[in-house]
């Protein structure tokens, strides 16, 4: 948090460099597991891309998750499903130990491209709808802090233990 490159708009894939993209991608896979994370974008690791990564695996620390199976999305489009929105906490992993409560669409549709280049799409619904939202977020120049509405809810997580829903970063 705090680096220029966090605050960008990120740039599309135009051209489809398969042996790039998965250069990339790779990067951005090892990092994210390593970090245990639930997703990351390109920008997180320093490659202003429109591009982002996410997978939730069954895990016991987070019982109420959903799992996601792991998604490469390209040039990502959302489309929020009605206008309800639902509270939840995050973290990120460009803000390393800090929580907060961010409001965010209950449902959601994207699109993209995964890494072949081919377009998909699909309607979400809760944890993976955050998710999407939050790694979309990061290609826009926009950290989760930065969504947050109520500042009493943001802390460091040692010092939240008890008063959180425990979530990946
Ligand atoms: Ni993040």
């Amino acid at each position: 948090m705090g680096h220029p490159l966090l605050r960008q708009v990120a740039q599309p894939v135009d051209t489809f460099d398969a042996a790039q993209i998965d250069a990339l991608l790779t990067d951005m896979e090892d990092t994210m597991r390593a970090l245990n994370g639930a997703g990351i974008a390109a920008p997180q690791i320093g490659v202003s891309l429109r591009v982002v990564i996410f997978e939730m695996r069954e895990n016991p620390r987070y019982p109420h998750v959903a799992p996601i199976p792991f998604t490469v999305l390209i040039n990502p489009a959302l489309t929020p499903l009605g206008t309800a929105k639902e509270e939840g906490w995050e973290g990120c992993l460009s803000v390393p130990g800090l929580r907060g409560v961010v409001p965010r669409y209950r449902r959601l549709h994207y699109r993209g491209l995964d890494r072949t280049g081919a377009s998909f799409e699909r309607s979400v619904e809760g944890f993976h709808a955050r998710v999407v939202q939050h790694e979309v977020d990061h290609l826009d120049g926009v950290l989760f802090p930065q969504r947050i509405e109520d500042m009493t809810r943001f802390g460091f997580e040692d010092a939240l233990v008890g008063q959180m829903v425990p979530t990946p970063d």
